[in-house]
């Protein structure tokens, strides 16, 4: 195995470093935002009733999901490893375990199940480029729009063939490294998502639909919360910050040593959840202006935004634009979720990087037809949560990231030592007494009572 021990004491990640803190915070963000906020984060609020799941949402990603963030970045700074390795060499180094490994070996786990589902519906957002380039949805109307999508998803082949090229533009950048491929693609999506975002806002304000749209997502009834709704929303917390699965502790082991954890947490913290409010501000008003049903599922951001596109004076070119931000978008979220399993193939079995990231993501590939079947020739299986997609979405999403976000923090806030967490965080002031509040009592104990309740 190789050793990141540098003569000094002071640990260097093999893999390179961020050029600078504005890249970290990009290359995190970049993580963060991507389908997470724009596909599902509307359609689970639908499929939830709204308000009082937008509140819980809200509140899992201020108390638990920003200090779960905190602590994956200064763990992943202070190993400067894999999250498997790291965590072994902390829990050794703290005097408690190496078992620890295993919560990074879950990461892992979490990480691939979770792209091979992801890669599918980033296949989706590629087919929407063609489909919305050649005018497909000028002038649709919802009835259109709605059965193109049904036919797009029954042909297990077309879906088949997009998850594969997604899969492969995402090994081609993993396989660049972290300079070279991960920097560069988030530099200019997230501006340019943000400033699209804002366009369809506009439309969708002008819908005649948007206090309907508002009403619903911030009019909280809270007899429609049952404790499944709520280890919803604490999941889509999880899923939609890239937290408790070892993503963000990969990017942190390549954080330059000055770098505020706590400053840059806020800002993707920030942007993250920024952008989901706007996505449901935009197509719940387009939902009830055409008279869709908000619990439509995985289909609703494909059933709605094209609608609003076809309409407006250069919707094809808009539109084009749009699901090409959102591939941009799907892509920098996907190399995120196999940046821990390359990372540690790299490191645990000596591969190169291109390796690496050909044998993880081909796995993921074949994984992944488990979820292109589960909208066509699959559909009709169900057990527990429903199709195989839905049943990888709950099984990663609901139990495997609040799990490791529970582990993350107890370790953070209990195993590691005082001296250790605030040399990382860079201060003993009020900031690190917050952060140690929430990560030793408020983040394990609030992930620990949605888990039970919903589970029993
Ligand atoms: N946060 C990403 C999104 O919202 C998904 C993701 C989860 C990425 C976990 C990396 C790790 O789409």
């Amino acid at each position: 195995m190789l050793s990141n021990q540098a003569g000094d004491g002071k640990r260097t990640s093999l893999h390179g470093h961020w050029s600078s803190r504005m890249a970290f915070i990009l290359a995190v963000t970049g993580s963060a935002v991507g389908l997470g906020n724009i596909w599902k984060f509307p359609y689970i609020a639908g499929q939830n009733g709204g308000g009082a799941f937008v509140l819980v949402y809200l509140v899992c990603v201020v108390v638990i999901g920003l200090p779960v963030m905190m602590s994956e970045i200064l763990i992943g700074r202070r190993g400067r490893r894999n999250p498997i390795a790291t965590m072994e060499l902390l829990g050794k180094e703290e005097g408690s375990s190496g078992k620890w490994r295993w919560v990074g070996g879950m990461g892992v786990i979490a990480g691939i199940l979770i792209l091979s589902y992801y890669s599918v519906i980033a296949g989706w957002t590629l087919t929407y480029i063609v489909k919305s380039a050649t005018g497909v949805f000028v002038d649709a109307t919802a009835q259109v729009v709605g059965d193109e999508f049904g036919a797009f998803v029954a042909n297990w082949k077309a879906v088949a063939l997009c998850h594969t090229l997604f899969m492969a533009l995402t090994v081609f950048v993993v396989a660049k490294g972290v300079e070279g491929g991960l920097e560069r693609a988030v530099k200019f999506m997230v501006p340019a998502l943000l400033v699209l975002m804002f366009t369809l806002l506009i439309y969708s304000i002008n819908s005649g639909y948007f206090a309907e749209g508002v009403a619903f997502m911030f009019t909280p009834d809270f007899s429609k919360l049952s404790w499944n709704s709520v280890l919803a929303a604490l999941g889509q917390a999880f899923f939609t910050l890239s937290i408790g699965m070892g993503a963000i502790m990969a990017y942190g082991a390549y954080l330059p040593e000055e770098t505020s954890i706590t400053g840059a947490s806020v800002a993707v913290v920030g942007a993250d959840t920024g952008i989901a409010i706007l996505a449901g501000l935009v197509i719940f008003p387009l939902v009830f202006a055409n008279g869709l049903d908000p619990a439509d599922g995985p289909g609703l951001v494909f059933d709605t935004l094209p609608l609003a596109f076809g309409q407006m004076a250069g919707g094809a070119f808009f539109s084009t634009i749009f699901f090409v931000l959102l591939s941009f978008a799907a892509w920098t979220s996907a190399i995120g979720l196999m940046e821990p399993a390359v990372a540690w193939v790299v490191e645990h079995f000596n591969r190169s990087r291109a390796q690496a990231a050909v044998i993880i993501g081909g796995s993921i590939w074949v994984l992944g037809f488990g979820s292109v079947l589960s909208f066509n020739v699959l559909a009709d299986v169900n057990f527990l949560a429903g199709t195989i997609f839905d049943n990888v979405d709950y099984l990663t999403s609901n139990i495997m990231l609040p799990l490791g976000g529970l582990l993350i923090t107890i370790f953070a806030g209990w195993v590691m030592c005082r001296n250790s967490t605030a040399d990382e965080l860079g201060s003993s002031g009020m900031l690190y007494k917050a952060w140690r509040v929430l990560a030793r009592f408020i983040a394990p104990i609030g992930i620990l009572f949605v888990l039970i309740n919903a589970v029993t």
